[in-house]
């Protein structure tokens, strides 16, 4: 139920509709947002299941919602709902944002590969032909892989369901160079890993050989701890000497700012979001 002083006080609600939502850190990151800039609004999470997720959006438009965040295991099918599609969703097929607008339109946008972008050239250095291992061929492995290509990387797909990667195949070589990751076939050495499974959530991490970890290769999960501890992804890959990795919290906060930028058309500080929030989990160690 919609607490009453909210719509008093007409505060702007956004909202994060997933499943699982509990472990996000994307209210700490939005209350900061709206500290540092000033803008009033409340970010909640809302979780659906596969059968109340569209009466759910709508609910929440129709009371005054003026836009959301959709994450796992949702940012495939949303993609139907809103009226107009800008162009990172419309080439990725995936949402990860919905904007209101004042003729009551629902815009479809996507920030999490811009996110991805924007950490990951704080911490790699892309050269022509970096070579990736993308793990995962879900939403958030979806959202990302225009922007890699953008940045002329040649990506190797491996996912626990190959016809998965096969549709990504499909779907996005004409962006760039795209395969799928054969064992046997591909002598190839990697410059980075990505793990875009949601693996992390359940504890776990995805099957991949183990001999592609190398000394020089960056080790990137796109997930997080909310507690800052390594995933299970990169505990994996520290165990087996990697050096340098980074869970995704950069990428969190880089897609968030993108987002709160489409609804509020002011940047807030990346970087010092960053800082908090690992400063938090400091204080929780
Ligand atoms: P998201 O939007 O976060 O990508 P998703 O669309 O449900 O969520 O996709 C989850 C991805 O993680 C899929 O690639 C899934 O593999 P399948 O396509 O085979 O389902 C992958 N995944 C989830 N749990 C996994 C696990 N334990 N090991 C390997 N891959 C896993």
């Amino acid at each position: 139920m919609l607490q009453k002083s909210i719509l008093e006080k007409k505060i702007k609600r956004v909202t994060l509709f997933g499943n699982p939502v509990k472990q996000s850190l994307s209210p700490l990151i939005h209350q900061y947002f709206s500290k540092e800039t000033g803008v009033l609004y409340q970010y909640t999470l809302c979780l659906c299941t596969e059968e109340n997720f569209f009466l759910k959006i709508s609910n929440f438009f129709k009371n005054g919602g003026i836009g959301a965040n959709i994450t796992v295991p949702f940012k495939k099918k949303i993609f139907s709902v809103p009226h107009i599609i800008n162009k990172f969703s419309r080439i990725s097929k995936t949402v990860n944002t919905l904007i209101k607008c004042s003729n009551n339109k629902i815009i479809g946008d996507n920030t999490d590969g811009l996110g991805l972008l924007y950490d990951l050239k704080n911490l790699f250095i892309f050269k022509k032909n970096t070579t990736v291992l993308l793990l995962g061929a879900g939403g958030a492995a979806t959202s990302v892989i225009y922007h890699l290509l953008m940045e002329n990387c040649l990506i190797y797909i491996s996912n626990r369901t190959l016809m998965k990667s096969k549709i990504l195949i499909k779907q996005f070589k004409k962006f760039g160079k795209i395969f799928i990751f054969e064992e046997y076939k591909c002598s190839q050495i990697f410059d980075i890993i990505i793990n875009a499974t949601s693996s992390g959530l359940y504890g776990s991490y995805p099957i991949f050989p183990l001999s592609v970890l190398h000394h020089d290769i960056f080790c990137y999960d796109i997930s997080y701890n909310k507690n800052g501890n390594l995933t299970p992804f990169l505990k994996l890959c520290k165990n087996y000497g990697v050096k340098n990795f980074s869970d995704g919290l950069g990428m969190l906060v880089a897609q968030a700012a993108y987002s709160f930028f489409a609804w509020f058309k002011i940047m807030p500080n990346i970087q010092s979001t960053i800082m908090f929030i690992r400063s938090l989990n400091e204080k929780l160690l």
